[in-house]
């Protein structure tokens, strides 16, 4: 089989890392994460690939001056492990120029809502607030937008009795999942 090299970017808990490293180790995404990518390097995500046994490029964008600088860095480590395609797990940061250039309609991210609605932070949280009674999961291609760019695959997940906490548990399992055989599909083209 032949493997695409990717690199997951996170910023936070990284159970969607964990979810996606153990789908590509069991051959059902037909990729390799040759890197984990943070701007946080206290995020428990860097333990989680730790204990994997995945390398880690933690980044920090205050290091440098500009944004232009901080993801130049990234692109050098990116281009180092040879990486195809970047896979945002909670990487709670707008991708700029740098890195859009260098992959274009190569990059993926998953967002706890049925985009167009509720993007940006906290989007269970704005579900919840709105009353809305089905909130969901998005795949999207990245573009310069906020969570905006061709959506690949939705799924809805019912807001549960108002609460945040539980429907993130219900939001979580889903994306766990379609992230999984997204990419599993785009991958095995
Ligand atoms: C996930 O719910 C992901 O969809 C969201 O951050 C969470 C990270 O959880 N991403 C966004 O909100 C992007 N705008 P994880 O660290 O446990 O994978």
């Amino acid at each position: 089989m032949n493997k695409v090299k990717i690199a997951v970017f996170a910023s936070g808990s990284g159970s969607n890392f964990a979810a996606l490293a153990e789908a590509c180790k069991a051959e059902r995404i037909p990729a390799e994460i040759v890197l984990m990518v943070t701007d946080k390097p206290d995020a428990f995500v860097s333990e989680r690939a730790n204990e994997i046994g995945i390398p880690i490029a933690a980044i920090r964008p205050r290091d440098f001056e500009t944004k232009k600088a901080y993801e130049q860095a990234v692109l050098e480590a990116l281009q180092e492990a040879q990486v195809e395609w970047l896979i945002l797990a909670g990487y709670m940061r707008l991708i700029g120029p740098v890195l859009l250039e260098a992959y274009p309609e190569r990059i993926i991210n998953i967002h706890p809502s049925l985009l167009p609605s509720f993007p940006g932070k906290d989007a269970i949280g704005q579900a919840v607030a709105a009353g809305v009674k089905v909130t969901g999961v998005t795949v999207h291609l990245v573009d310069e937008g906020m969570d905006t760019g061709p959506i690949l695959a939705q799924r809805a997940v019912d807001v549960i009795d108002g609460d945040a906490e539980r429907t993130a548990l219900a939001i979580h399992a889903v994306e766990h999942e379609l992230y999984t055989t997204t990419l599993q599909n785009l991958f095995k083209k």
